[in-house]
C-alpha cells in the first residue's frame, strides 16, 4: 500500500483575523514498504501534513490518495504517535493500549496479553497498572508509541516521538522501531527537528520549507541497515540537510 499526497494546501483562519498559509502544494509519495522521515522548522507545518495523511485535518485543496483511490479512512488502520502523548488519563497504561487493540477488534485476553508485550518493549511493563498521570512526560510518549505499535498498523505516523526522551532510550526506541518495522514493511512518515535521527531511521527525507511549508528537497539516504549514527556518511547527510534548511553548521569556514 503506497501513500501519495497531491497538491495539498492548507490555511488555517487566524483569531486575529485573516488566514494563515500553513501549506503550499505539498506533494509526496511514501512508498508501500518506504520509512520517510520528514524535517522542517518549528511550526512549518508538520503536523499538520500528518492530521491531513490521518483524515484528522482536511485539506483545502488536494488529495490524499492510498493506492491511487481515494482515502477510506474506515478500511485502514493507521498507528499514529502524535505529538503529546493524548492518554486516557482515566484508564491504567495497560489498558490505554488495550483499548486501541479493542477498537481494532481484539478480543478482550488477546488485548491484555498484546498490550503487556508493547509495555515491555518500551520498557514499562513495571508500570502497566499505574495511571498515566504517574508517568513522566518522556514515559507517557512511549506508551503512547506502544499504543500505536501495538495495533499493527498499515500506516505509521510518528509526530517527533522522540523528542523528549534521553538520548539513551531514543537510541534503543529507534533501533526497535527499525527492527518493528524491518518485520512488518509498512509505509512510515516520521516528523523530526532532528536531521541525524532522520537520516538514521529512514530511507528518505523530504525537506519542508518555512511556513507555508512546501518540498524544498527529497534526500535519499542509501546506505543499508543497520546503520550507526556516528557513521560520517551519515553526518554528511545530516550535513546537506542542514544547509537546505539554511542552517549552516558552526565548522563551515574553514581557514
Ligand atoms: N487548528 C489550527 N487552527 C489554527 N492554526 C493552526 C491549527 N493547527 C495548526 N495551526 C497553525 O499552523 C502552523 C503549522 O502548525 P503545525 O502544528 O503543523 O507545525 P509543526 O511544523 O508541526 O510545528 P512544531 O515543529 O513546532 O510541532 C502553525 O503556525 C500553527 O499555529
Ligand atoms: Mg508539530
Amino acid at each position: 500500500m503506497q501513500i501519495s499526497l497531491r497538491g495539498i494546501h492548507k490555511e488555517f483562519p487566524r483569531q486575529t483575523g485573516g488566514r494563515l498559509p500553513v501549506l503550499r502544494d505539498v506533494t509526496l509519495t511514501v512508498g508501500a514498504e518506504e520509512f520517510c522521515c520528514v524535517v522542517g522548522a518549528s511550526g512549518c507545518g508538520k503536523s499538520t501534513i500528518l492530521n491531513i495523511v490521518a483524515g484528522l485535518t482536511l485539506p483545502d485543496a488536494g488529495q490524499v490518495l492510498v493506492d491511487d483511490a481515494h482515502l477510506d479512512s474506515s478500511r485502514l488502520r493507521i498507528g499514529y504517535v502524535f505529538q503529546k502523548p493524548r492518554l486516557l488519563n482515566w484508564r491504567s497504561v495497560r489498558d490505554n493500549v488495550a483499548f486501541a487493540l479493542r477498537a481494532a477488534g481484539a478480543s478482550a485476553a488477546q488485548a491484555r496479553g498484546k498490550a503487556l508485550h508493547y509495555l515491555a518493549m518500551v520498557g514499562l511493563d513495571q508500570f502497566a497498572d499505574e495511571f498515566p498521570l504517574a508517568l513522566s512526560g518522556g514515559m507517557q510518549q512511549r506508551v503512547a508509541i506502544a499504543r500505536a505499535l501495538a495495533i499493527e498498523p498499515d500506516l505509521l505516523l510518528m509526530d517527533e516521538p522522540f523528542s523528549h526522551l534521553d538520548e539513551m532510550t531514543a537510541r534503543t526506541l529507534r533501533a526497535e522501531l527499525l527492527r518493528i518495522w524491518e518485520q512488518a514493511r509498512k509505509p512510515v512518515m516520521f516528523v523530526t527537528h532532528n536531521a541525524l535521527e532522520a537520516v538514521y531511521l529512514g530511507d528518505k527525507v523530504l525537506i519542508l520549507s518555512g511556513r507555508p511549508a512546501t518540498i524544498l528537497k527529497s534526500v535519499q539516504v542509501e546506505l543499508p541497515r543497520h546503520r550507526e549514527m556516528e557513521d560520517p556518511r551519515l553526518v554528511e547527510l545530516q550535513r546537506e540537510i542542514l544547509h537546505t534548511l539554511g542552517i549552516m553548521p558552526v565548522n563551515a569556514v574553514r581557514h
